[in-house]
């Protein structure tokens, strides 16, 4: 084992909120890297200075840990504001607590700042009367306080695996490293989800989105016997699209069929002009559709009732979030989302997008940029 000082310096090293120690007399003795980064002032330049000097003039915050150091209660304050370099101030919520060594002996208190920018950035980015709603708040703090210990835990089990003598019991570590990784996929989502996004629209080839997804998805396939099969219409024109969300759309979907799939099969990527139902998108435009079709164990009808509900999962590590987010990035491209499926047979996703602008963006002559069908 490293010794345990070293150990905790680590430790202090990888965690994701800020941490300031302070003396009896309140005085700086140390900010952790993550403090740093959040202030822009290196732990170098305040070590011996006033607590103070990190904060704004009209700050409590020395007030209550000097009430700490005195009566060794421990204190929250949910929303208190800190100085960066710069002199700007941004949000976080602190928690003061004391440091005593065994006899008792008061050595100082140890703050612990989280940074609420991107949670008030959220709230913020809404429209008036569009906040985020309770969910969304929900989610994102949830993501967000996991997401730091989470680092920690993940931090602490890779310098443990260092350490360990055995490929044996390096299992054991991996599996805590594994976990803690799908645990903070499974937070991105969440924050992606509550995320209010605005797309970045630009000319958007679908066959090379698809294309994309499929070199990513390949080798994943070929590994359990599985296949896939494009089958493009190379009249297609460009979509007024974007491109990132889509990919994300198109992933899900593909990995979906694939983990329908596990007994082997081939998933068929189509791309054609939209006929009926959905032939003409919002915007007046003719729609374009992709079809996604696999042989795959097919949705129960109990199962496609909840299949864009958050969280819902019939898989053991699944997120239950694939196909609502990719549900809602579709709407947002005034495009449609139709899955059919039968059980032991397989399923078909279709996705329409529309090939000119939705009734939500853009200008005619952006509008006027992408050839129609037939122009
Ligand atoms: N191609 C498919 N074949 C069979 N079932 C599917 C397919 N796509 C989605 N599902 C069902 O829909 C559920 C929700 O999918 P999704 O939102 O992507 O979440 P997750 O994949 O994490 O479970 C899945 O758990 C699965 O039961
Ligand atoms: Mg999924």
């Amino acid at each position: 084992m490293k010794r345990p000082k070293e150990f905790a310096e680590l430790i202090l090293a990888s965690l994701s909120d800020g941490i300031v120690i302070v003396d009896p007399a309140c005085r700086v003795v140390m900010l952790n890297p993550a403090m740093e980064e959040m202030t822009g002032i290196s732990s170098r330049r305040v070590v011996g200075k006033p607590l103070a000097t990190l904060l704004p003039k009209a700050s409590l915050i020395p007030a209550r840990v000097v009430a700490t150091l005195n009566t060794g209660h421990p204190f929250f304050a949910p929303e208190a504001e800190w100085q960066q370099g710069d002199g700007k101030p941004f949000p976080t919520s602190v928690s003061i607590s004391s440091l005593m060594d065994r006899a008792g002996k008061n050595l100082g208190a140890v703050l612990v700042v989280k940074d609420l920018r991107r949670i008030k950035e959220l709230e913020e980015s809404q429209r008036p009367g569009e906040r985020l709603n309770t969910f969304g708040v929900l989610a994102a703090a949830m993501a967000h306080e996991i997401k730091n210990p989470l680092l920690g835990i993940r931090g602490a089990a890779q310098l443990l695996r260092d350490e360990l003598p055995t490929d044996g019991a390096r299992e054991y570590t991996d599996v805590i490293i594994r976990e803690a990784d799908r645990l903070n996929a499974l937070m991105e989502d969440m924050l992606d989800f509550a995320r209010p996004h605005s797309l970045q629209r630009t000319p958007v080839n679908l066959h090379q989105v698809l294309d994309t997804v499929i070199a990513l998805e390949r080798q994943a396939y070929e590994l359990h016997g599985m296949q896939i099969k494009q089958l493009y219409d190379p009249s297609l024109p460009d979509l007024w699209a974007d491109r990132n969300r889509l990919i994300q759309v198109f992933l899900n979907l593909v990995r979906n069929a694939r983990e329908a799939m596990s007994r082997g099969g081939t998933l068929i990527v189509a791309t054609k002009h939209a006929g009926e139902p959905v032939r003409i998108g919002p915007g007046g435009g003719p729609m374009l559709l992709v079809e996604l079709t696999d042989n795959g164990c097919g949705i129960p009808p109990e199962v496609q009732q909840n299949l864009f509900t958050p969280f819902f999962t019939t898989k053991a590590k699944g997120s239950g979030l694939g196909l609502a987010i990719s549900h809602r990035i579709v709407e947002e491209h005034g495009g449609r989302f139709i899955i059919r499926s039968v059980v032991g047979q397989g399923t078909t996703v279709r996705v329409y997008l529309p090939l000119s602008l939705g009734v939500t963006g853009g200008s005619l002559k952006e509008e006027a940029a992408w050839p129609r069908r037939g122009s």
